[in-house]
């Protein structure tokens, strides 16, 4: 099982369209395990999207991250980091397929409504930016019985 961190970003949160985006990873059967609606500092944010420090778009990604709230979400589940990638879509709003959340939900570039880690060491890193130890929580959810093959002792 994998755990990433999930940012829905100030536009979605301003749009209110977290619900919708949320349905979408509980109707996958991704579990949350963490979420916490939260204001960016300067700093959390340059940090996060550091990797991106000596692009044209940086500065503006980082006032866009900090303007407004976002919902952090922890989401776990059977390759959890590229399931959500892949139900995320491409980068672009105007780009991305139809049937993914920024292929359905934007059209903007800049204002892409979601993050989603897109590695096992990104999701490590960025869980631990964004959630204090303890914060994502190990509860058993009934519904894993129907979700996933357990016939085996492990998650099919
Ligand atoms: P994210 O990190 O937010 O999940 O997005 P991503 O992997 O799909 O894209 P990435 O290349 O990591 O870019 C991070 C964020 O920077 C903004 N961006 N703007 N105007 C531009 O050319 C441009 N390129 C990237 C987007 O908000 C993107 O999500
Ligand atoms: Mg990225």
């Amino acid at each position: 099982m994998e755990t990433t961190l999930i940012i829905l970003k100030p536009d979605a949160v301003q749009r209110g369209i977290m619900g919708q985006i949320v349905t979408r990873f509980e109707n996958k059967g991704l579990q949350v395990v963490g979420a916490k609606l939260t204001k960016i500092s300067q700093q959390l944010a340059e940090t996060h999207y550091e990797a991106h420090k000596a692009r044209p778009f940086y500065p503006g990604l980082v006032k866009f991250m900090t303007s407004s709230p976002v919902l952090v979400l922890a989401l776990r589940g059977n390759k959890a980091i590229e399931v959500a990638r892949s139900m995320m879509g491409a980068t672009f709003g105007s780009k991305a397929a139809a049937g993914t959340i920024r292929g359905d939900f934007g059209v903007s570039n800049s204002f892409n409504l979601i993050h989603g880690s897109d590695s096992p060491e990104a999701a490590e890193r960025e869980l631990k930016l964004f959630f204090a130890p303890g914060d994502v929580l190990d509860w058993h959810r009934a519904a894993d019985a129907w979700v996933y093959d357990l016939a085996g002792g492990k998650p099919e």
